[in-house]
């Protein structure tokens, strides 16, 4: 219990571990007054060519984020659960990096798959929490998140660590960055301290323990957080949670939206209207929503309860999104009695294939 420091679970701790996190993760890569990126591990990783991510569970989910920023800097940038990727069926060369997005390092399905890649001549990449790991030794190249050991099973710190380091690896690949990039990658730290302190996550969540599901959305950057959010709802409450990208709501999973299935959507940046049209769908069948959003003023006469986080860019609002979410299944995984830090059935790092 020592090393809960004054916390109830490792979860609840290493969720308010996040800012400490992304500042180890920033340090000494980016430049303040250059508006520049620099990961030194990478100085030597050249690549032209198109990247693959590879990845399994939460870090699936960073690797999805990672893949749009790449793909937004005009890098082709494709993405695979790494126990369905076949170096047969999709397209590897020695322009190829492949990415292996794992936060232990020792996933079997992801070292595998970077097995896969090297023996077909692409480069291949770790992106990884734990030095000296099975991918840290595998791959021609690694990168560290920085985010510090984590013993919740569900992964929190390592998850927004990951999207931060992608964030950097994007404006590495692309050689592309600003003062305005660089200045949000800096302020994400007193961002998230901001959704810690203010949440008021724990009161939705005590108003939606009894659910009978829950389903999360959101569109673009939002849509891996949605992903993200019904994961970690599933593994430590033990409740039905599904996450879609908000438009494919009216393509099925309508038919299960009623008055006992809370609908949480991701409404942050710019383009919020599409997302706000989903949820006058699932209002119109009498589902709670509750908003996690940077527009209060927008949106909370359309919801029933707003988490509110602050602006951090459409890229970056979604970072902050994701704490919120955290803090929801986390009390209600704790309102239900759960085993949080060691739910049933689920190991941290998964060795079998
Ligand atoms: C296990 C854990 C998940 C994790 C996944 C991938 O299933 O329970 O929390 O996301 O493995 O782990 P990795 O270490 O490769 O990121």
């Amino acid at each position: 219990d020592a090393g809960k420091s004054g916390y109830d679970h490792y979860m609840l701790k290493e969720i308010h571990e996040q800012p400490t996190a992304i500042r180890k993760c920033l340090r000494e890569r980016v430049n303040e007054l250059e508006g520049s990126v620099g990961v030194e591990e990478l100085s030597e990783l050249e690549c032209d060519g198109p990247v693959q991510f590879v990845a399994c569970g939460t870090s699936y989910h960073a690797a999805l984020y990672g893949a749009r920023l790449l793909r937004e800097r005009g890098i082709r940038a494709q993405c695979f659960l790494a126990s369905e990727y076949d170096v047969g069926m999709v397209p590897v060369s020695s322009d190829t990096l492949v990415v292996g997005v794992t936060q232990s390092g020792e996933t079997a399905d992801t070292m595998s798959a970077l097995r896969a890649a090297n023996r077909s001549g692409a480069t291949t990449l770790a992106l990884t929490n734990v030095v000296g790991s099975s991918a840290a030794r595998e791959c021609d190249h690694v990168m560290y998140i920085r985010a510090g050991p984590e013993i919740g099973v569900a992964a929190t710190k390592t998850f927004a660590s990951q999207q931060v380091a992608l964030a950097m690896l994007s404006s590495v690949l692309s050689e592309e960055s600003s003062m305005e990039f660089v200045e949000r990658l800096r302020d994400l730290p007193d961002q998230i301290q901001q959704v810690l302190d203010g949440s008021q996550a724990r009161g939705v969540a005590e108003a939606y323990e009894d659910s009978d599901a829950y389903f999360f959305i959101g569109r673009g950057y939002n849509a891996p957080v949605a992903l993200e959010g019904a994961l970690k709802m599933k593994e430590i409450t033990y409740k039905h949670a599904e996450g879609f990208a908000a438009g494919e709501l009216k393509h099925g999973p309508l038919a299960l939206v009623t008055e006992k299935t809370p609908v949480f959507a991701m409404l942050t940046g710019s383009d919020i209207s599409k997302t706000l049209g989903n949820v006058k769908e699932v209002e119109a069948r009498s589902a709670p929503v509750v908003a996690v959003t940077d527009s209060p003023d927008t949106v909370s006469r359309y919801v029933d309860h707003v988490l509110e986080v602050p602006s951090a860019g459409s890229r970056f609002t979604p970072i902050l999104a994701n704490i919120q979410l955290q803090l929801v299944s986390y009390w209600v995984a704790n309102r239900m009695g759960r085993s949080i830090d060691k739910p049933r059935n689920l190991a941290k790092s998964v060795t079998v294939e």
